[in-house]
């Protein structure tokens, strides 16, 4: 870690360097708070993933785990997308197979598959649609088919599956091991301190968490929430990364966590030293081999269409 001084130089490189590459700096709402400082934008992955594809750079900086710099490379076949750390991986990408998805495509012929878009260019390519967390419920209702494979996140699934009853949304057994270290008990705890406390959580916790929030919502919408919200304490159930932004829209209110077991290691990967050397050695870029990009590129698009 850099002292003030070092990191005042960092960020005037980082600055210098992103200019001469033309490039833009996205980051995600649970990178280090040094990284989202800097970064031009900071979203949740839908809003990242517009940005990647309307900003004009030609170079985009992806501040976050590999699934969402593949994503930015699929939608912008001319763009180089550098990751500051191409080894921050999300686990739960990678909880899905090709033979789950050809088994599920045997079974039933009006079968659309929902791919979350936490997950690796090889599986949104064999998919239907991609979603995030907060345009699901939009994309799985516009659906025409009744039956609904959700891959990879089952709890994320089964947020929409409880929403559209309409459907037969069948779930996969992914999950995000940050999100389902929360317990209902730590919740519990928390609101017996802080009993005026609201909670608030993301769609990728369990059931038993999902049932004692007030509100449920994608890192934007929970920050969107407590902006416009009148109560003054929540108990935040995601990834701590938020609290800066959090406390930046609402300083006057109080926000709680869930100890360090709720921090995505691979999201705090990323620092400003790998930011400005990525910008130097223009790598590590996010590489998808082209027909699979291409495979991947509709079902990216078909959500950008039917979510906008
Ligand atoms: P958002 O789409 O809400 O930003 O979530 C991404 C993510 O990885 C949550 O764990
Ligand atoms: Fe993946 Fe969970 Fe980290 Fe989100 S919080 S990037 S789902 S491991």
């Amino acid at each position: 870690m850099a002292d003030n001084k070092n990191v005042f130089e960092l960020i005037s490189e980082i600055k210098e360097l992103a200019k001469k590459r033309d490039a833009v700096i996205l980051a995600h709402y649970y990178v280090n708070e040094d990284v989202q400082e800097i970064a031009d934008f900071v979203g949740d992955s839908y809003y990242l993933a517009k940005v990647a594809k309307s900003d004009p750079h030609k170079t985009v900086v992806f501040c976050g785990v590999t699934f969402m710099g593949e994503s930015a490379s699929i939608l912008n076949p001319d763009k180089t997308i550098l990751m500051p750390d191409d080894n921050a991986l999300c686990p739960m990408a990678l909880m899905v197979d090709q033979k789950k998805i050809e088994e599920m495509r045997n079974k039933y012929d009006d079968l659309a598959v929902v791919c979350y878009i936490n997950s690796m260019a090889d599986i949104k390519a064999l998919s239907d649609v991609c979603v995030t967390s907060s345009n699901a419920l939009k994309i799985v209702r516009s659906l025409p088919n009744k039956n609904i494979f959700f891959i990879p996140d089952g709890n994320l699934g089964r947020f929409v599956k409880d929403r559209i009853p309409q459907k037969n949304v069948m779930l996969n057994d992914g999950y995000c091991h940050v999100h389902t270290r929360i317990t209902a008990d730590e919740i519990k705890a928390l609101l017996e301190k802080h009993p005026q406390a609201k909670v608030i959580a993301h769609p990728e916790c369990t059931k038993e968490v999902c049932d004692l929030a007030d509100y449920l919502g994608s890192t934007k919408e929970l920050i969107e929430y407590v902006k416009d919200d009148e109560a003054s304490e929540y108990i935040v159930c995601t990834e701590p990364g938020v609290n800066y932004e959090m406390r930046n829209v609402a300083p006057d209110k109080k926000f709680y966590f869930i100890g360090a077991s709720g921090i995505c290691v691979n999201m705090k990967k990323v620092t400003l030293e790998k930011i400005r050397d990525c910008l130097k050695n223009m790598s590590p870029v996010a590489y998808v081999e082209k027909e699979r990009a291409k495979r991947a590129l509709k079902p990216l698009d078909r959500m950008l269409e039917i979510a906008k």
